[in-house]
């Protein structure tokens, strides 16, 4: 039996912890999917009492009654029964009453899942943890609410899996060694902690959504902005500073509602703001190959597709590393346990480039193994964007990085599947295109909620696994429509260890950005790298000439351009992440590299016009420099003439 707030009588008494009652849903807060409400004498959230006539705040240590606490309560019957199991889908009979995307807890064990279809009284549920052991009959209820994440301090440095279960604190909790067990609850944010609140408001102020009420040093680098959340208005009336815990009230408004630390949002639903704007600045990554040939700009979206061990995870992994946003958001969805395992050993041992700070101060990490099952993929890729989402409210730029959405699109395809739905290409439902296009569509650069007019972005930056490396499969060919770049990863070149294998001839980006690196970097930015690109594409000709008639038979002109365009693709286009001097490349190295590159190629064929020989021309001391330029500083490499 769960019960619906329908209408709140009286006022709230001073000193009484509130703020839980959102006027727009009606529903008390929600912790461990009960339902509580603060308790009118103690000041602690309670469980609403079993038979307590109109459902008031009294917990069970005090059952004396006030006049102040009076709900008219609706009682709708939220429960119902197992009637099939298929693999990771479920069918309850008998739920009346509940709501598409809701959230349910399954048999015994209280397996987290979320209804997927609605077929008379008969539900299917997607289950996010493993089905064996439930049997037909066993009891399913329904929480009457969709699937929901907390939000607020403390999500930076945590490692969640799908559904949003510390899964640090289970560890630590649990007696099965390496194995989540089945059903276990835990709050997503820590609830002893305290952060150090310092308000940015008044009494009187009018407060409505997004506005900024306070902040909370929440790492070392990351300021915690503490928000009105959407649907939120009022005139505050009390302030609480110094040291909260999350479940604790900030900031109370007339009407009796508040402002917490932690807020909850369902997962599905797209955080709002004012309008979504274009930004002109790109997201730098270090990565030469991608900085200089194929940037991306802060807010835009763009997929890494690669076949089997083309190096996405690693580049995935190093983008976590180097990239320049304020927030990284990791999604480790559906991928090998090993890696997964990789991460978070590696991960809490890492630096930040930027601040010399563990890396894990600016970092979430979601993850779920393959191991686990498919259905939860689907809420850890919507638990990453949300997290991403609300550090994007705050007015800051984040990352969301995915490996891999494939993973996915294969469960979308398993559950379509046991749903019998009608199949659209390779077996992928009809839906597919427009779940990815709805996932993409929340990245973006944004105007924010809030008095203030600040922005904040997310650029995402998808895996995509496409079997046997075939980029026309449905998968790439769904996000590659909605999304505004490529790095397309290449067997070939990952074959001849070409790292980051990244085809420059099939990968592309359509963000403008030329004249944002001509303001910042350089003037001749712009036509430094078309002439990279052309001796690139010269390159790849003459390849083709040398495979059918031998190296002899290239002109002089034709070998030095061969030369360069080797040259530049072994010392400018591969870049190794795990090397200390050349991981990550400042747009200022790039740029000296690239005019030093640039520079011997025009003074090369200068020479040769004068008669010098190619041997002459590509002396020890010039191929030296050319092979030593990445592991030098700016500084050292200004030296040179070049
Ligand atoms: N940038 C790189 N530098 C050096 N080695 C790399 C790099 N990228 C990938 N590799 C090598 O290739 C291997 C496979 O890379 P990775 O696991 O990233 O591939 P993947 O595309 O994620 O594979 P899968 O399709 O199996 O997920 C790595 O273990 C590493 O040895
Ligand atoms: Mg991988």
């Amino acid at each position: 039996m769960y019960r619906e707030i329908v209408k709140r009588q009286g006022i709230w008494p001073r000193g009484i912890q509130r703020g839980v009652f959102r006027k727009s849903s009606g529903i008390s807060a929600n912790k461990d999917g009960r339902e509580y409400i603060p308790c009118i004498h103690c000041n602690t959230f309670s469980e609403i009492i079993e038979g307590n006539r109109a459902g008031r705040g009294l917990c069970n240590k005090d059952s004396a009654e006030s006049p102040w606490f009076l709900y008219k309560i609706k009682k709708i019957d939220m429960q119902g029964i197992i009637t099939k199991i298929s693999g990771p889908t479920v069918v309850a009979g008998s739920m009346h009453n509940s709501k598409m995307y809701n959230l349910v807890y399954v048999g015994e064990m209280k397996l987290i899942g979320e209804v997927i279809r609605i077929d008379g009284s008969n539900a299917t549920i997607q289950v996010y943890e493993e089905t064996t052991g439930l049997s037909l009959g066993d009891k399913v209820i329904d929480t009457g609410q969709p699937l929901s994440i907390e939000l607020g301090p403390g999500l930076l440095t945590t490692i969640f899996d799908g559904v949003q279960r510390p899964l640090e604190e289970i560890a630590a909790s649990s007696s099965s060694e390496g194995f989540i067990p089945a059903g276990v609850q835990l709050p997503a944010l820590n609830r002893t902690k305290k952060w150090h609140f310092v308000p940015l408001v008044h009494s009187g102020d009018l407060i409505e959504e997004g506005d900024l009420v306070g902040t909370i040093q929440e790492t070392a680098n990351i300021i915690h902005k503490v928000m009105c959340p959407p649907g939120l208005r009022g005139i505050i009336t009390e302030i609480i500073k110094g040291e909260l815990s999350v479940e604790d009230t900030a900031v109370t408004f007339e009407d009796g509602s508040g402002i917490n630390l932690v807020q909850r949002w369902p997962v599905r639903k797209a955080r709002p703001f004012k309008k979504k704007v274009i930004s002109g600045t790109p997201f730098i990554t270090g990565q030469r190959i991608i900085d200089t040939l194929f940037p991306v700009s802060t807010g835009g979206s763009v997929i890494i597709p690669g076949g089997f061990g083309t190096g996405k995870t690693v580049l995935e992994q190093t983008l976590a590393k180097f990239a320049g946003t304020d927030v990284i958001v990791y999604v480790g969805c559906g991928e090998r346990g090993n890696e997964i395992a990789d991460v978070l050993t590696d991960f809490p041992k890492l630096r930040d480039p930027y601040t010399g700070r563990p890396l894990m101060e600016r970092t979430v990490l979601v993850v779920n193994t393959s191991n686990m099952p498919v259905a939860a993929r689907e809420a850890s890729i919507y638990t990453g964007i949300t997290i991403g989402e609300y550090y994007r409210d705050m007015g800051y730029n984040v990352a969301l990085l995915a490996d891999s959405i494939s993973r996915w699109a294969e469960a979308m395809r398993e559950i379509s599947g046991r749903l019998e739905e009608l199949p659209g290409e390779e077996g992928f439902p009809m839906y597919l295109a427009s779940r990815l296009a709805a996932f993409y569509e929340r990245g973006g650069m944004v105007e924010c909620l809030g008095k203030d007019n600040r922005m904040g972005s997310i650029t995402v930056c998808t895996a995509i696994s496409p079997p046997g490396g075939d980029f026309s499969e449905p998968v790439t060919q769904s996000a590659m429509r909605v999304t505004g770049a490529m790095w397309a990863l290449d067997t070939d070149l990952a074959r001849r260890r070409h790292y980051p294998a990244i085809n420059w001839e099939k990968s592309f980006s359509l963000y403008q950005l030329n004249e944002w690196f001509k303001d910042h970097v350089a003037d001749d930015w712009i036509y430094l790298k078309s002439e990279l690109l052309k001796i690139l594409q010269r390159e790849e000709e003459l390849q083709d000439i040398i495979r059918l008639l031998g190296p002899d038979s290239l002109r002089d002109q034709d070998r030095v351009v061969s030369e360069m365009g080797r040259l530049i693709r072994e010392n400018y286009l591969q870049q190794s992440p795990y090397s200390t001097g050349d991981a990550y490349c400042t747009l200022e190295k790039q740029y000296r590299m690239l005019r030093t590159f640039l520079n011997i190629y025009k003074t090369a064929l200068k020479e040769l016009e004068e008669g010098v020989g190619i041997a002459q021309i590509f002396n020890e001391e010039r191929m030296i420099l050319l092979r030593d330029l990445k592991n030098m500083t700016e500084d050292k490499i200004r030296e040179w003439r070049y």
